[in-house]
């Protein structure tokens, strides 16, 4: 039987689409080791689940003979979909077309894509292989890419927004992934810079490789700018689906709760003695986050950057929260200006989507220098401050050795709202450490003393005993409780179900002013 010519031509317009800019293109984009978009829509969404949108549009510009190269789709495919049964929206660039580059109809397709996710309440996915805004477009790309910044900006904090970079990611086009909450990138195939190398080299005379500059590697340890790094395109998806699953889909839904397989009550015997005896010596804070949350798993969010400080997704109890945590194995754990930034941003995601804060904490103070001070640790390490101040999610603190000076006022005290806080017996928490304290209160009597040394040991055990422990604030009620370290577990799934109705609000106002 012959097919009405009507649906005949409809088939060929969709089949046509589904090629993007032809076999050719997508043989090139296979042979530089990248999936096409298609074929990455196809690893991400549910089976059968994705819906497309806009198949049929085409750019609209005369200019460089480009009315004669017109494909469907214009070099993005949109629409929407489930992963793992919750609906997401998403966009990804065709690099068979144009180099992925955005021109106008490519923006109102994403455009479209971001007001649907907004109005929904959806998270929003865009999976980025692109040259740019369209050369041959000029201003119309342009005001395209702030149509998209502003669509970001507006989002932002009602729905998760996530950037998956597996391919070139250039120019202002960074911007949009930079606007979203999480940017993953794909070791090898994928970088991200605001001028690339040869502009570079002509305005700075550096030579340097695309690798170099805006490579998977450097963004998740030096710049900051990659939350997650994946060894492949499908590893980059699968990272993506497993983020997804601690995240609720807009700000007015809790994250998902799944009936844990680990017992709420659990102890661990050997979190009693996994605080070494000598006070200045490292051990992995990891461990005893393993040794807490459910299965021993913890989503570490920028898990080369700032390494001082431990930031990431895990369930208690089957309840998502976000954890905060020092390190003491790197620079003692200590508060710089990267790590107050990176831990802050963290507190405001989970703040932003009812994720409970948990935090646990061995920090020696901020960290002191020259460089630090230049740096501008005064506004940045005040970011952490502000963000754990405003939250307003349940926050659990749990000092298990050091919180010292400034340090102590950041990592969510009681005075800030802190909702529990606990304390194991090896807390020492003080104005600062023994020995700084001891050389500045006593000067004189060590200086006058027979022997210097002995005395300033003296006194340092002195100092240690009276103020390097929990007691003193626990008998001011700054902690609720010294528990032992064994007790961790069922005391944070405790609190956590006790504040599961937890109200709390910040005076109204447009919006804050965090010191940026
Ligand atoms: C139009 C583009 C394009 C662009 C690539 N193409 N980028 N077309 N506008 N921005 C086209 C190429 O002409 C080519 O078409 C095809 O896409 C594939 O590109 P190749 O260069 O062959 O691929 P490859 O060797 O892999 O190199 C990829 C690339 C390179 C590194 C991305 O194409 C490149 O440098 N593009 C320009 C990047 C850039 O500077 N963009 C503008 C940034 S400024 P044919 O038909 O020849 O195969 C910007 C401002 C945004 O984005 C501002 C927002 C605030």
């Amino acid at each position: 039987m012959s097919v009405n010519p009507r649906i005949q031509r409809l088939r060929e317009l969709k089949a046509q689409a589904k090629l993007g800019g032809g076999p050719q293109r997508i043989e090139q984009q296979h042979a530089k080791g990248k999936l096409t978009a298609r074929e990455r829509l196809d690893l991400l969404l549910d089976k059968g689940s994705f819906r497309e949108l806009d198949a049929f549009v085409v750019h609209r510009c005369h200019d460089f003979g480009l009315d004669k190269q017109r494909f469907l789709g214009d070099g993005v495919v949109t629409g929407y979909g489930t992963i793992d049964g919750r609906l997401v929206f998403t966009y990804a660039d065709d690099f068979t077309v144009f180099g992925g580059s955005l021109s106008e109809a490519h923006a109102e397709k994403i455009c479209k894509v971001m007001d649907l996710a907004m109005k929904n309440g959806a998270p929003l996915i865009g999976l980025s292989d692109s040259g740019g805004a369209r050369i041959q477009e000029g201003v119309v790309s342009l005001a395209g890419y702030a149509e998209i910044f502003l669509r970001n900006t507006l989002a932002s904090g009602v729905i998760p927004q996530i950037s998956v970079i597996m391919g070139p990611c250039a120019g202002g086009a960074v911007y949009s992934p930079a606007l979203m909450d999480f940017i993953i990138m794909v070791k090898g195939t994928s970088y991200m810079f605001v001028t690339g190398p040869e502009v570079v080299k002509a305005v700075t005379h550096e030579e340097v490789s695309f690798e170099e500059l805006g490579g998977a590697h450097v963004h998740a340890s030096t710049s900051g700018v990659a939350h997650f790094i994946a060894d492949s395109e499908q590893d980059a998806i699968f990272l993506l689906q497993k983020l997804l699953s601690f995240l609720p889909q807009n700000n007015l839904e809790d994250p998902p709760y799944i009936p844990p397989a680990d017992d709420p009550l659990r102890m661990d015997e050997e979190l009693n003695d996994i605080i070494p005896e000598e006070p200045n010596r490292a051990y992995d804070m990891k461990e005893i986050i393993r040794r807490v949350v459910d299965d021993g798993y913890l989503l570490e969010v920028q898990e080369y950057f700032a390494q001082n400080i431990i930031i990431g997704f895990a369930r208690l109890g089957g309840h998502v929260v976000g954890i905060v945590a020092q390190q003491p194995t790197v620079l003692a754990g200590v508060l710089d200006i990267n790590a107050s930034v990176k831990a802050a941003r963290f507190v405001r995601f989970c703040d932003c989507f009812n994720i409970p804060i948990v935090t646990f904490e061995d920090v020696p103070g901020f960290m002191p220098g020259i460089a630090q001070e230049h740096g501008g640790i005064i506004r940045h390490g005040a970011k952490l401050l502000y963000a754990y101040a405003e939250a307003t999610v349940p926050k659990l603190t749990v000092i298990v050795r050091k919180s010292y000076g400034g340090a102590y006022c950041v990592m969510s005290p009681k005075a800030l709202r802190g909702d529990i806080n606990l304390a194991w017996p090896t807390a020492e928490i003080a104005v600062m450490g023994p020995e700084a304290a001891v050389n500045i209160v006593f000067k004189r009597e060590i200086a006058a003393a027979e022997d210097p040394e002995a005395e300033r040991a003296r006194l340092v055990a002195k100092y240690r005993e009276r103020f390097a422990n929990p007691y003193v604030a626990a008998a001011r009620g700054y902690l609720d409780d010294v528990i032992e370290p064994k007790e961790t577990r069922p005391r944070l799934i405790n609190a956590l179900e006790m504040l599961q109705n937890k109200r709390d609000s910040n005076p109204p106002k447009k919006h804050g002013n965090i010191p940026l």
